[in-house]
C-alpha cells in the first residue's frame, strides 16, 4: 500500500516530550514517508526533542517561540532554505498561566488572558501568515483544539476561551487561504495526559468519567490524534476545510 504522505514535507509545533500529542503526530506522518521540520520553544527544549526523535525523518529544526514576532517572521526565510514546497503545517500549542487553569474564572486578569489568547490562538494566524507563502503546491494547516472552547469543563476557564478564539480563527484562515488550495482544519482530541494537561485541575477526574461514560467507553490515544492528522494532511483530506474533527472517544455526544 503506498504511504499517504510520501514525498510530502510537515513542519510540526510542539513536542515537548514523549507524551506531547504532537509527537504522535511526528509518529505517524513519519510513518506515512513524509520528512519533517520541527519547531522548538527554546534550546533546552530543541536539547530534549533531540534525544527522542533521531528515529524520525527530521529535516531541520528551527527556533519558533510564538511570543516572539520576530522568530515566527524569520520561520519563512528558514523554510525557504530547504528548497521545496511545504505541504503541512501542524499547530500543536497552547499556554496558560497556572494559576488561571484553577481559580474560578471570574477571577482571570487582563494579563492572563490576553496571554492565553496570543499562545494558544493568534499563534495559528501568525504561523499560518508565515508558513502559506512556501505552501505553493497547496497545503493543510492543522490546529488541536478542545471541547472546553463551547462546553464549560471545570478549570479549563481561560483556555477555553481561547480555544474559542482559535476555532474562529480557524474558520476565518480557511476561507481565506481556500482559494491558494490550503485547507485548514482543527482536531478536537478527548483529554490525554501530557503536560499541558497536567496544568487543569481534576485532569484524572475526567479521565476517569471518560472510561465510564465515553461510547467506547476508553480514553483517547495520542496515535488516534496522529492518524486523524495524516489523514487531513493527505490526499485523502483534500475536500475538507473550515472542520472540527473530534477524536475523543465520541465524548462530544455527552
Ligand atoms: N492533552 C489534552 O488533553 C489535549 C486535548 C485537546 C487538545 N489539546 C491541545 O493539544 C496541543 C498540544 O498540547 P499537549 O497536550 O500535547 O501538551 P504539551 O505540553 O506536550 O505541548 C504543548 C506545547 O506547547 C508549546 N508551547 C507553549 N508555549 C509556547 C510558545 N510560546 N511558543 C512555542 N511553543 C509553545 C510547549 O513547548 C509544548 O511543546 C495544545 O494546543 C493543547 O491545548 C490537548
Amino acid at each position: 500500500m503506498p504511504k499517504l504522505l510520501e514525498g510530502k514535507t510537515a513542519v510540526i509545533s510542539g513536542i515537548a516530550n514523549k507524551w506531547s500529542i504532537a509527537y504522535a503526530i511526528a509518529e505517524a506522518f513519519a510513518r506515512e514517508g513524509a520528512s519533517i521540520v520541527l519547531t522548538y520553544l527554546n534550546e533546552k527544549q530543541k536539547d530534549s526533542i533531540e534525544a527522542i526523535t533521531g528515529h524520525l525523518p527530521v529535516v531541520k529544526m528551527i527556533p519558533c517561540n510564538v511570543s516572539s514576532d520576530e522568530e515566527i517572521a524569520a520561520l519563512t526565510e528558514s523554510l525557504r532554505e530547504l528548497g521545496k514546497p511545504i505541504d503541512a503545517l501542524i499547530h500543536c500549542l497552547a499556554f496558560a498561566n497556572t494559576e488561571d487553569l484553577g481559580r474560578p474564572f471570574v477571577e482571570t486578569q487582563r494579563e492572563g488572558y490576553l496571554l492565553a489568547q496570543s499562545i494558544s490562538s493568534y499563534s495559528l494566524v501568525a504561523m499560518s501568515r508565515a508558513v502559506a507563502p512556501l505552501m505553493t503546491n497547496g497545503g493543510s494547516i492543522t490546529t488541536l483544539t478542545y471541547i472546553g472552547s463551547t462546553r464549560v469543563m471545570p478549570n479549563y476557564n481561560v483556555m477555553g476561551v481561547a480555544k474559542a478564539a482559535l476555532e474562529s480563527a480557524m474558520r476565518y484562515l480557511a476561507y481565506d487561504l481556500g482559494p491558494r488550495k490550503i485547507r485548514v482544519n482543527a482536531i478536537s482530541a478527548g483529554a490525554l495526559k501530557t503536560a499541558s494537561a497536567r496544568a487543569v485541575k481534576g485532569i484524572s477526574i475526567m479521565l476517569e468519567a471518560t472510561k465510564l461514560n465515553s461510547p467506547l467507553r476508553r480514553v483517547t490515544e495520542p496515535a488516534e490524534v496522529g492518524d486523524t492528522a495524516v489523514f487531513l494532511a493527505s490526499d485523502l483530506g483534500r475536500g475538507v476545510t473550515g472542520n472540527i474533527l473530534f477524536v475523543d472517544a465520541g465524548m462530544q455526544l455527552l
